[in-house]
């Protein structure tokens, strides 16, 4: 009796312990303060269909527990009853087919098969056939080795590794690649979705509240490639930030002003950026001017971005000299070459790009 006392306890305990855990997850809109770290809690989502998804995760756990339990008791139970007894040696009795319980338990996992696959269906469905609504923020959404790229069509933005949103809005994702399968995933927006060069996956969801207050430049939300797509795809990340709607307003407005040029340094580091704009444009400056597609990210407000090279390192001036000194070093495989810059052009183009008019780091 005081055996199943300290069992039933215990596992009270346990299931307190991992309700706390999984609150102080759904607690957490954090900013991203350098680090692989960051929690990327699936069972904590922040919109519908999180919700969703998590419904039909209920429903499975609860139909697994119970399947659990009719299989393990009677198990338990079988291997006490019947152990072999000191002395006995009379054979278990032979039997050989039962044609009444091998369609019980070829039927019932049928049935609870079914019972799943329904509500599963029909969340597919609702989410997959959502239409875009009018009023709906649209972003392209394109991956790259090893990087994502994301176009605000009606706002004229394109950015890289930060995808911005007001909170509480519509949102209409087309998502896609510019070279392998990629898939995207923000674990607190929902579901993994394909990126898949020359198709488009659509994905309609409303983004969630703004928690931090907007001073802090917005709540990030840590995302992962999860298609494995080369060498460094391991480090293929992004973040959805999600802003105040007066704060988004900012974002906006502030996003495509060319850098502030100021310092001599800034100056210097101007003309070196000369060298990269085959690859990079800047908005408001002549490398944005340039016809044709950038293999490399838009590096427009490049400063107020948190991290740099797919989200592995946090935009400082040292992480961005180490990343320029030797770009391979840091992402493997990477289509940016070793420029063999010299440490004082290093040191202007990390003064050039590092300025932004929306700078909140
Ligand atoms: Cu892109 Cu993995």
């Amino acid at each position: 009796m005081r055996r199943k006392t300290g069992i039933t306890l215990g596992a009270v305990a346990w299931l307190a312990s991992a309700a706390a855990w999984a609150k102080k997850f759904d607690e957490m809109p954090y900013k991203i303060d350098g680090g692989f770290d960051v929690p990327m809690s699936t069972i904590a989502g922040l919109t519908e269909w999180t919700r969703d998804i998590n419904y039909v995760y209920l429903i499975t756990t609860v139909i697994v527990a119970v399947i659990f339990l009719a299989v393990a008791l009677p198990l338990i139970y079988t291997l006490y009853k019947f152990r072999a007894k000191e002395g006995d040696d009379t054979p278990p009795k032979q039997l050989h087919g039962n044609v009444i319980l091998e369609f019980l338990w070829t039927v019932i996992p049928a049935v609870l098969l079914i019972f799943i696959a329904v509500p599963t269906w029909k969340i597919i469905f609702k989410h997959d056939g959502l239409p875009a609504r009018a009023d709906a923020i649209k972003v392209h959404v394109v991956g790259h080795q090893w990087w994502w790229e994301f176009q605000y069509p009606d706002l004229g933005i394109t950015t890289a590794y930060e995808l911005h949103l007001p909170e509480n809005t519509p949102v209409d994702l087309s998502i896609t690649s510019a070279d392998v399968y990629h898939a995207f995933w923000i674990p607190k927006f929902g579901g993994k979705t394909s990126a898949i060069q020359g198709n488009i996956n659509r994905l309609s969801l409303t983004s969630p509240l703004a928690r931090l207050p907007e001073v802090a430049g917005g709540d990030y939300y840590q995302g992962q490639c999860v298609e494995l797509c080369g060498t460094s795809h391991a480090l293929m990340r992004h973040v959805g930030v999600v802003h105040t709607k007066e704060g988004f307003e900012r974002w906006v407005k502030a996003h495509n002003q060319p850098p502030k040029v100021e310092t001599a340094s800034q100056r210097e580091g101007e003309q070196v950026f000369a060298r990269c704009i085959a690859c990079h444009a800047i908005e408001g400056t002549p490398s944005a001017s340039i016809p044709g597609d950038k293999i490399g990210p838009n590096l427009s407000s490049f400063g107020s971005r948190s991290h740099l090279a797919g989200g592995t390192r946090k935009n400082t001036e040292e992480n961005l000299a180490i990343w320029l000194r030797n770009p391979q070093g840091l992402k493997p495989g990477v289509l940016m070459p070793n420029l063999a810059l010299t440490e004082p052009e290093i040191a202007a183009l990390t003064a050039y790009l590092r300025q932004s008019t929306y700078k909140t780091y």
